[in-house]
């Protein structure tokens, strides 16, 4: 091997880098329940949960989730309610979906034993370059390379990666080195490693001096490691407001009218209040009243409007507040929704029963604030 001062800068990166950096992440990484077990299913479960979701939120989710469908065939046999039900509040639903049909297709196609071969585990539905990746390199030490936000940011930088990552020839170079890197036999430490640095000290306002890298680091070396990588500027936001009616018969007020979604697209099969955006000049109440006719049939007259329960949350690049106004059916006519291409099936549940059935994150949140309202109320009467 060439010594140190014979080598190119780039060539005594990558000689170096592996290297510092498994001593490092053997030294202090994270004490996670899924880096105990080389269970490929319990592995994909961490990988799919971690996907836009931070540790912390992660861990109960996945302990209550290997307790609830211990194996891919419990998983695959359970109804696709009882999955969201699992997955709710972590948003992004489309994944929990994905996973429920991916079981089924290892339990038909692979005698319900988790594949092995990185083509075989690409091929099941929501499973793309950086979760086959994650399963094979961390579950069977496979040598195949993982690129996600923390990794983008670690070869950037260590490696002086200009341009924007997510283009076609910048993913291409970070695809190839992440692979070109990984020391033969450990990749499971290794893609962890990299995604470790990352996430604790290699974070968006860099901890250099407590970098294992640092000495070798290109973007270090120009005295601004935060001017990598080089993201586009992202699309500006779009603001709306959603109104839903929360509609209960005076006879019963205790039961609030629910519709569930369609399957496909945003909350697919999940449940909500009937909701609508609020167009041009429509105020809350007239919007109330459209979502209550528009989603569910049904002509309202509003009891107030002050919301009962609101809130702000974020859909990619909308930003969203959400009304809720009470209401009540002006007659007797049962929900329908012969004119709505959003609700597929209704009932009505006391915001306490909501708990059986599977709600977007925002909904959830608006039951919480309503169950608050109704508990308050009640002490009052
Ligand atoms: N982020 C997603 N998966 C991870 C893993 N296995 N280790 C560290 N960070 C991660």
């Amino acid at each position: 091997m060439p010594d140190a001062q014979s080598l190119s800068a780039d060539a005594l990166r990558r000689q170096e880098f592996p290297l510092r950096l498994l001593v490092w992440y053997r030294s202090v990484k994270r004490d996670l329940p899924w880096r105990k077990t080389r269970d490929p299913y319990a592995i994909w479960v961490s990988e799919m949960m971690l996907q836009q979701t931070q540790v912390a939120t992660v861990i109960p989710y996945w302990n209550r989730w290997l307790e609830r469908f211990p194996t891919i065939s419990d998983l695959a046999n359970a109804p696709l309610e009882d999955v969201l039900k699992q997955w709710q509040r972590l948003g992004y639903y489309a994944r929990a979906r994905n996973m429920h049909k991916a079981a089924q297709v290892i339990v038909s196609r692979h005698g319900g034993v988790f594949p092995t071969r990185f083509e075989d585990v690409l091929a099941l539905p929501g499973i793309g370059k950086y979760t086959a990746g994650a399963v094979c390199s961390i579950a069977y030490d496979q040598n195949v390379p993982l690129v996600d936000a923390n990794v983008i940011r670690v070869l950037c930088r260590i490696f002086g990666i200009y341009g924007d990552p997510k283009s076609l020839d910048v993913q291409q170079q970070l695809w190839k080195l992440a692979g070109e890197l990984i020391p033969g036999g450990e990749a499971a430490d290794f893609n962890q490693a990299m995604m470790e640095l990352g996430a604790l000290v290699c974070i968006k306002k860099p901890r250099c001096e407590a970098c294992p890298i640092q000495s070798v680091c290109a973007a270090y070396a120009t005295g601004n490691p935060e001017s990598l990588p080089q993201f586009a500027p992202k699309a500006a936001f779009t603001e709306q407001i959603d109104v839903c009616a929360v509609i209960s018969h005076l006879s019963d007020d205790s039961r609030i009218l629910f519709i569930r979604r369609p399957e496909g697209g945003l909350w697919g099969g999940l449940w909500e209040l009937p909701r609508i955006t609020l167009v041009d000049n429509e105020t809350p109440l007239q919007g109330a009243e459209r979502a209550a006719r528009d989603r569910a049939g049904l002509s309202v007259r509003i009891l107030s409007e002050t919301p009962v329960a609101k809130l702000r949350h974020g859909v990619t690049t909308r930003k969203i507040a959400l009304l809720a106004l009470s209401c009540i059916p002006v007659d007797d006519a049962p929900p329908t929704s012969e004119n709505s291409t959003e609700s597929d099936a209704f009932a009505w549940l006391s915001p306490e029963e909501t708990d059986q059935y599977p709600l977007s994150s925002p909904q959830a949140k608006l039951m919480a604030q309503l169950r608050e309202e109704r508990t308050q109320l009640s002490l009052f009467e």
